[in-house]
C-alpha cells in the first residue's frame, strides 16, 4: 500500500508526513510478512507509534491555530485510534496471534480511510 496523489491534504508538510506513515506501516507489515521476530516487530511497531503520536500532534496544532469547527471530533478519532493499536499491540504481545492480523488490518484500513474522509476534513481551512 503506497501513498497515492488522491490522499494529498494540500499541505506539503502533512503529505510528507503522511508518506512517512505508509512507509512505517508498510515496512512493519513487510517485517511480520517475513517472519521477523517479536523483538524485530515491537522496535517497528514503537517507531510507528512514535510517528503516529508526533503526527497527530501536529495536525492537532495546526487544526486549533486555524479554528478549525472539525477540531474536537477529529481530535477524538486520533485518540480512538491511538488506543485500538494500542491495546491490539497488547493481545499480540500476550501470546493472541489474531492480535497481529486485526492490528494489520486496522493500520491498513485506517491509513488510508482516515486520510480520505477525516483528514480531507481540513483541506480548505489550515
Ligand atoms: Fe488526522
Amino acid at each position: 500500500m503506497d501513498w497515492e496523489p488522491e490522499f494529498s491534504v494540500g499541505i506539503d508538510a502533512f503529505d510528507a508526513e503522511h508518506m512517512k506513515l505508509f512507509d512505517l506501516v508498510n515496512e512493519f507489515k513487510q517485517a511480520h510478512a517475513d517472519g521477523k521476530g517479536a523483538a524485530k516487530l515491537e522496535i517497528l511497531f514503537a517507531s510507528l507509534e512514535k510517528y503516529v503520536v508526533k503526527h497527530f500532534a501536529e495536525e492537532e496544532a495546526a487544526m486549533k491555530a486555524a479554528n478549525y469547527p472539525g477540531f474536537d471530533d477529529h481530535c477524538s478519532k486520533h485518540e480512538a485510534l491511538q488506543k485500538q493499536i494500542s491495546s491490539l499491540w497488547e493481545r499480540y504481545d500476550k501470546d493472541d496471534a489474531q492480535g497481529m492480523s486485526e492490528l494489520i488490518a486496522t493500520l491498513d484500513n485506517w491509513l488510508k480511510a482516515h486520510i480520505l474522509e477525516v483528514d480531507m476534513g481540513y483541506k480548505d481551512y489550515l
